[in-house]
């Protein structure tokens, strides 16, 4: 049987982290080709801090020059944040909004026109947290809520393509890994915090990576070719109440 995404070349952000790792695994393992990119040092072949505009236009076109293409897009770089709008500062905001916002924005922007040349697929990765708020996490819902809309956006405009470059948003609840974890750890009872945390959701447990990543690889190939500008709750049911 033919592999899901076979031929398929698709950037991957963040790609050391636990959720772009597991993509870009799942990718590899289905036929495609994994870019994988990450700030430097972090052991993957593109370095590529998503904040900087140079950075992304270096990248693109090193793509360009070996591949001549790109099918996908998965913008999986971001960084977590706690606080209430009384106690983040205006410095971790932007910091929050720079990799979380202006990195899937240049990411969107930059890779399109290599996106365009066969169409493809564009998959961001917001968060539950960019549809339902908390009150202590001013930075991180705004970034998230905005990389929702941005995303639409994104989707109307690839839509008018001819072929069309889709674009979607996937929005996980906590996922078992680095982030929760240092999220936990900078709580005062992080085993506490974990079992709040896990009550608040319908299905009592985290998220898996591999659960999101088998959601993006599903919005990467053609099984989605009718979905585009779709927010994509992958929850265990938090969002419903
Ligand atoms: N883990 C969760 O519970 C959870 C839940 C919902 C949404 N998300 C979102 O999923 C995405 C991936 O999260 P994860 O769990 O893999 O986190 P992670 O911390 O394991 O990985 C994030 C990766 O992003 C990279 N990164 C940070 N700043 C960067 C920059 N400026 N340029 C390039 N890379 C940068 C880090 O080096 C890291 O490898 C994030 O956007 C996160 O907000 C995570």
């Amino acid at each position: 049987m033919a592999r899901r995404l076979a031929n398929r070349i698709v950037l991957v952000t963040g790609a050391a982290g636990t959720l772009g790792g597991a993509i870009a695994e799942f990718v590899a393992r289905e036929g495609g080709t994994a870019l994988r990119s990450d700030l430097k040092g972090r052991g993957c072949e593109i370095a590529l801090d998503v904040t900087i505009e140079n950075e992304w236009l270096a990248a693109v076109s090193e793509i360009g020059a070996r591949h001549g293409r790109l099918d996908g897009l998965v913008n999986s770089a971001g960084i977590g944040s706690l606080g209430s709008i009384e106690e983040t500062d205006f410095a971790d905001y932007k910091r929050v909004m720079a990799v979380n916002v202006d990195g899937t924005f240049l990411g969107c922007k930059h890779a399109m026109p290599l996106l365009r040349r066969n169409g493809g697929s564009i998959v961001n990765i917001s968060s539950i947290s960019g549809i339902v708020a908390g009150h202590n996490l001013a930075a991180y819902n705004a970034s998230k809520g905005a990389v929702r809309l941005l995303s639409k956006s994104v989707a109307l405009h690839g839509a008018r393509l001819q072929p069309p470059v889709r674009c979607n948003s996937v929005h996980p609840t906590f996922v078992e890994g680095a982030m929760v974890d240092a999220l936990l750890r900078s709580t005062a009872e992080p085993q506490k915090t974990r079992e709040k945390m896990t009550r608040d959701i319908p299905l009592r447990r985290f998220a898996q990576p591999g659960e999101i990543a088998d959601l993006v690889l599903f919005l990467l190939s053609d099984e989605s070719a009718f979905i585009t500008g779709a927010e994509i709750p992958i929850d265990g049911g938090l969002s419903a109440r």
